[in-house]
């Protein structure tokens, strides 16, 4: 339900109170609503189960140790959700393709990370749960809204001097030893392989990847956190870890959940299917209406980015749409580019009529022209 006050994080607002005119606002109504669902808070959804079941492996190998936050406000500064954690000025994810800016100095966050300087100041080690915003293509895996989980922890010199190691090694050798063993507590005995990789708040850095029916999974990003982060709040003389886990991308494996739609919608047949404390429940799919599809053409211009289509998309047929893909693609003499895109539309509560979809179709072509000035062939 959209209400128009909202409380996120201790903070009352009204919805009112954010400028939706800014030029430098892009976030759509269709996101707009998301703000304060907080499916993490549900016991009875996949996604509450799921954060349940983590803090259950954190409460019986570390008791009393990780505070936890699920309540902290999504719309934060860009300061926090860049600057803090020493996200370069020129990294794409700052780009309005990539992320929503409420004003030229608030986004909403697209990761939990945008909480870790702050919460470092005060706690040693703590868990922060919530929802995230990105700008993104659309498929049954990607949606602009989902749920992480951030882990922090820091470490005192006389840990890694009883250990005889280096700082850096003592830390990295405790992350792994801990996500192995969530891994292990969510998955049974499953393969795992660490994979090193890059991100400007970790180093080393690295992605945990699982063995799951025939495929590598990549089930979180993590590594050894920046200095000079420790520095800034106060802890120069520590070292830490820092983890961020996707739920949704875990959840539709330990689920079975074919479409990341699913986590949003509110019918019975799909919210009844879940239990409290039962992660072991597997989702059995209602009836599977037929999907439809729909291609259109245009000529692109130098500012055109699948991302903004996807929006647009989303704008009108909203969680109808299932699948918007690239399949053709070419540059004339004249040096014009046209893309076809091909439109999957599927309701997953019940079947689309011609008329229904043709509707749909034909005011996402009116919107594609007027709103991204793109030349419909
Ligand atoms: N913030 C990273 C992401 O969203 C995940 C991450 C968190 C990586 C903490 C390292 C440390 O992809």
């Amino acid at each position: 339900p959209a209400a128009s006050a909202l409380e996120l994080g201790g903070v009352k607002m009204a919805k009112d109170d954010i400028v939706r005119d800014d030029p430098t606002n892009n976030v759509p109504d269709t996101i707009f609503t998301k703000l304060g669902m907080q499916l993490h808070k549900r016991n009875q959804h996949p996604i509450g189960i799921l954060k349940n079941a983590i803090y259950e492996y954190f409460d019986s190998n570390y008791p009393n140790k990780f505070n936890k936050f699920d309540d902290l406000c999504p719309i934060v500064s860009v300061k926090q959700n860049f600057d803090d954690v020493l996200v370069p000025a020129d990294h794409v994810s700052r780009s309005y393709n990539d992320t929503y800016y409420v004003d030229s100095q608030t986004v909403l966050r697209c990761h939990t990370s945008a909480h870790q300087a702050e919460l470092l100041k005060e706690h040693n080690h703590f868990l922060v749960t919530g929802d995230v915003y990105r700008r993104d293509s659309i498929d049954s895996t990607h949606y602009p809204v989902f749920h992480q989980m951030e882990g922090v922890s820091i470490f005192y010199p006389d840990e890694w001097g009883a250990a005889g190691l280096d700082a850096t090694e003592y830390a990295a050798k405790d992350l792994k030893r801990c996500l192995e063993g969530l891994a292990r507590h969510l998955f049974g005995a499953v393969e795992m392989r660490w994979v090193d990789t890059y991100f400007p708040f970790t180093n080393p850095s690295y992605e945990l990847e699982i063995f799951f029916k025939e495929n590598w999974l990549e089930v979180l990003g993590c590594g050894v956190t920046e200095q000079e982060i420790l520095k800034r709040s106060g802890k120069s003389n520590n070292v830490a870890w820092a983890f961020g886990l996707g739920l949704e991308r875990l959840a539709m494996v330990l689920f079975d959940i074919p479409d990341i739609r699913l986590f949003w919608s509110s019918d019975e047949r799909f919210t009844s299917q879940f239990l409290q404390g039962q992660l072991g429940i597997k989702f059995k799919p209602f009836s599977k209406y037929p999907p439809c599809y729909k291609d259109m053409s245009f000529w692109i211009n130098e500012s055109f980015t699948e991302n903004n289509l996807c929006e647009v998309v989303r704008g009108v047929a909203g969680d109808l749409v299932e699948e918007v893909r690239l399949i053709d693609n070419f540059t004339n003499e004249k040096g014009m580019t046209s893309h076809c895109y091909r439109i999957a539309y599927r309701s997953m509560e019940c079947s689309l009529t011609d008329e229904e979809i043709n509707e749909l179709q034909w005011n996402v072509r009116e919107q594609v022209q007027s709103k991204l000035n793109v030349v419909l062939r």
